[in-house]
């Protein structure tokens, strides 16, 4: 991925200015701190990038989805409709909320598609977790005037597809509150961190105090402020935030990149008209982090991906292989959780272990995604297309 392709110089001194001061915490002590304030610094800029209002810097994009859920007022018995295809992590956050996962069906955006979600809809429906996947969006236009229509609260996790946009607006800017990771496997990683976003006053004012077990942060003697609600620990800390702050300034470089290389893989797989892109609803807003394309039949599909494999061609087959589609999730079916969880003690539940998406199955069945790097040289380039192109002629023979 671009960060840990790019870290460097840039990520060092940023971490040395917070260990010349040996305040690692992001609040107060204010006097040690020779002005170092890189939470706040990178939250600052973070916003401007998303032309958000407001955006926090936390722990992990787990802890960024937990405290969307909790600021958006979603707990007990509060169902949330997510798709089936994603990291697993916002459906655990939506458990750990006490609330309930709802699945629904994806399109070929490969996000949630707006009759899904209409599908899913029921009187205990309270907001819809719309994950932007590996890179683009869904159908926004739709998915929002369906949120509107039905009154539920829009939050989307746009963890994988930081840098997108749609119609010139960054993803992460379209719900009441959006979620970001800057975990290992992300665009811009501090090892580990994550973010919310959002343009709303008071859901801010809730993010910065819930995360930090509720303190108000007035002032700068921390011992003295006030607590007004309960809350937790999401914070991340300001080496976290050095090293994140520093990947953010070459964000915009990185999507140049990958819009570079993402468009010549996409000229290889044009040559194969039996090939078809995901559907990107803004093509101009794809971050290009990853290529998603998909194959006329599964049997197709696998054979690419066995041809993909013999020419070292990295990419993945989320049907079958890794952990981010609803086949691969037997832990949440069987519900092993290590305590009582409260959808455990609730009725009318849905029924996770015969989980029905037969539209996202079928879709998945034909999908292929691979990488996009941004160190790329020209030499490697043209090996990789020309390995891609060896492997489609064999598998699609
Ligand atoms: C969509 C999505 N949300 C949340 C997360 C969780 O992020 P983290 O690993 O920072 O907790 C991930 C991680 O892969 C993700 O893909």
């Amino acid at each position: 991925m671009a960060g840990t392709e790019l870290f460097g110089y840039e990520e060092r001194k940023e971490v040395l200015d917070v260990l010349e001061t040996g305040i690692l915490f992001r609040y107060n002590h204010d006097s040690q701190r020779n002005g170092v304030w890189k939470a706040k610094t990178f939250e600052q800029e973070f916003s401007d990038y998303l032309g958000a209002k407001h955006s926090h810097f936390c722990a992990s994009g787990t802890a960024a989805d937990s405290l969307s859920l909790a600021c958006c007022g979603i707990g007990y018995g509060d169902e949330v409709i997510v798709p089936p295809y994603t990291f697993i992590a916002p459906i655990e956050a939506v458990l750990m909320a006490g609330a309930i996962p709802v699945f629904a069906e994806i399109d070929e955006t490969l996000c949630l598609s707006p009759e899904g979600i209409e599908k899913a809809i029921t009187s205990r429906t309270k907001a819809v977790l719309l994950i932007q996947v590996f890179g683009s969006m869904g159908r926004m236009d739709e998915i929002l005037s369906v949120c509107k229509k039905h009154n539920l609260i829009l939050i989307e996790d746009a963890a994988p597809a930081l840098g997108g946009s749609y119609k010139g607006k960054m993803l992460g800017n379209f719900g009441q509150m959006s979620a970001f990771s800057f975990d290992f496997y992300k665009i811009i990683t501090a090892g580990e961190g994550g973010a919310v976003a959002t343009n709303d006053d008071e859901l801010y004012e809730k993010a910065h105090k819930y995360s930090d077990h509720g303190h108000d942060h007035i002032g700068n003697a921390r011992g003295a402020e006030q607590h007004p609600i309960l809350g937790y620990n999401f914070r991340g800390s300001e080496l976290g935030a050095a090293v994140v702050l520093a990947q953010l300034r070459k964000l915009p470089y990185m999507i140049e990149k990958q819009r570079l290389h993402q468009k010549a893989l996409k000229k290889v797989l044009l040559e194969f008209p039996e090939i078809r892109f995901r559907f990107v609803p803004d093509e101009d807003g794809d971050s290009a982090t990853f290529l998603s394309f998909f194959l006329p039949d599964s049997e197709k599909a696998v054979k690419v991906f066995d041809q993909f494999q013999k020419e070292g061609v990295s990419a993945s087959y989320w049907y079958r292989n890794n952990f981010h589609f609803h086949r691969q999730w037997g832990h949440l079916k069987e519900m092993k959780s290590i305590y009582n969880l409260p959808v455990m003690k609730m009725n009318n539940i849905p029924d996770y272990r015969n989980m029905e998406v037969p539209h996202s199955d079928a879709i998945m069945q034909k999908l292929m995604m691979t990488q996009i790097m941004v160190t790329w040289s020209e030499e490697e380039l043209n090996i990789l297309t020309e390995k891609i192109r060896s492997a489609l002629k064999n598998a699609l023979k």
